[in-house]
Formats: structure tokens, sequence, C-alpha cells
């Protein structure tokens, strides 16, 4: 990434978050592994870390995630935005953050993007971006954990085939658009939802993720085998789902979900 790109996104993001590092890497095997290593040996600085490839990109549910060194060489070394923002956080209840994250990351990208529960980016029924986070306890400070927020997104059309869901880009909507600048769009607006979620928790980005809810109203199933109508998530962040049984709560991040039918995308 071209040095005046870092430092466009630096001077962005340092009102919002003074002292954090920005630190930029040709290769390594995961952001996220490397700022959960760094957390583990005591090193719990504000950092962003942005990866040109990994060798060994995490997703949800401990799948792979393919980005970067995983495409042909014909979409350049911006075949995706990989990222990692680390930072000490202290909110009451941590319900609902990856949502929240999700919601940031869609609201600063393009308005015809929608969340996939919990915090899947799709464009209409493709997956254009993906969410890990993951913390880390501080032994000394009780209230506060170590906060890792893992983002991946597709720029180009990824070259690696046999993905779960079909991939989608960002230069779908938004041609021209490479790592700095779609990290320029993101950074700040993250950092400044981040510290929302600390004060107030999910319920803010409630309605702001029901708006932006690509199940909304659709029937869909369940991992555990549950079937019924997507119906949005509560101020904490859980899925409701009405079922044959009543209203459900989905609240486990173990639990995935897919729409039982094509879903009417021509009217997003
Ligand atoms: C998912 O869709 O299951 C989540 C994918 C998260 C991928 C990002 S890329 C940057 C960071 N480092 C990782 O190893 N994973 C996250």
């Amino acid at each position: 990434m071209d040095p005046h790109a870092l430092q466009a996104i630096r001077q962005a993001v340092l009102p919002e978050l003074p002292g954090f590092e920005l630190e930029w890497l040709p290769q390594i095997d995961s952001t996220n592994s490397e700022l959960m290593r760094r957390a583990r040996a005591g090193r719990l600085e504000p950092v962003l870390l942005v990866a040109a490839e990994q060798s060994a990109g995490r997703g949800r549910l401990g799948r792979q995630w393919f980005s970067g060194a995983d495409t042909d060489a014909s979409r350049g070394s911006d075949g995706a935005l990989t990222f990692s923002l680390g930072l000490p956080l202290a909110p009451r209840d941590w319900s609902g953050l990856s949502l929240a994250v999700g919601v940031s990351v869609v609201e600063s990208l393009h308005p015809d993007l929608r969340l996939k529960w919990p915090n899947d980016v799709w464009l209409r029924d493709r997956k254009l971006a993906g969410i890990l986070i993951e913390t880390a306890n501080l032994a000394d400070i009780t209230a506060t954990r170590y906060a890792v927020v893992g983002v991946g997104i597709n720029l180009k059309a990824p070259a690696a085939t046999g993905l779960r869901t079909p991939p989608a880009w960002l230069g779908e909507v938004l041609p021209g658009t490479d790592a700095a600048k779609a990290l320029l769009r993101l950074a700040a607006p993250l950092v400044q939802a981040l510290k929302m979620f600390e004060q107030h928790g999910f319920a803010p980005f409630q309605g702001r993720f029901n708006r932006l809810d690509a199940l909304g109203g659709l029937a869909v199933c369940l991992s555990d085998g549950t079937e019924g109508q997507a119906q949005g998530v509560d101020s904490t962040g859980a899925l409701l789902v009405h079922t044959a049984h009543g209203l459900k709560k989905i609240t486990s991040s173990e639990v995935s979900l897919r729409p039982l039918d094509p879903p009417p995308y021509e009217n997003l």
C-alpha cells in the first residue's frame, strides 16, 4: 500500500483512536492470529494491522477464509482487503458486537449491501465480506478485554472455487476501489462504532441492522434443523425466528442459517 494512502488512513483514524499504530504487512498467516498472539504476549495497544496476503486466513465456525494468496495473479495484490483492528474494549454487555461491526462495514461501503445474520456482508445472494471477532482476557483489568475485529472483503472476483457461498466483490458496486480506498472508507467509522458499542451496547444498532437484514421476513433453515421465518434481531442482537413452536431467539454464534428459497433480491 503506498505511503500516502497509509498516511491518509492514519490521519482519519487518529482523532478517533489516539496513539494507535497502523501496520501494513506484505504477508502473514492471519491478521487475527497475529493480534491474538500479541495480546497473549501482553501487547495490548490499539493497532490496525493490514495484510496484502494471508496464508492461513480464518473465518467463523473454524472455517478458512480465502483471499489474497489464494487468488490468481491477474487479480493483482488488491484482490481483497484483509485487516484486523485490535483495541481494549469494556462494554457492559458484549452481545451483538459482531452485528454492530457488520452494520458499520455495510454503511461505510455501499447502499446495495446487506447483512446476513450474524455478520456476513452480502450483495444480493452472494457473500462480499466476512467478519471474525475474537477477544483476549486481560488478567489485571477485569471489565476490559482486548478485542480483535477481523474483516475480509473481496475487492475483485475471487479465483477460489468451491466456496460455500458464491462470492461477490466490491468492484461490482464501487469499481476501481482498491484496498487503500476501501480501508479509508471503513476504518474511522469502524472505530466510532466500537466506541458507540462500548458506551451503549447493541441497542443503537438494532434498527440499523434490521434495515440491512438480508433475510428479514424470509423462510430460513438453521444448522440445528429448525425452520421458520426470520424476523430480524432484538436489542441484544439475537435472531428472532418464528417457528411452528413459537418465537425462537437464536443467540449462539455456533448456529448458521440459510434461506430456504431464493429470496426476491430484485426487490431489495
Ligand atoms: C467469515 O466470513 O467467516 C469471517 C471471515 C473473516 C476474515 C478476516 S480477513 C482478516 C482477519 N484475519 C483472519 O484470519 N480472518 C479475518
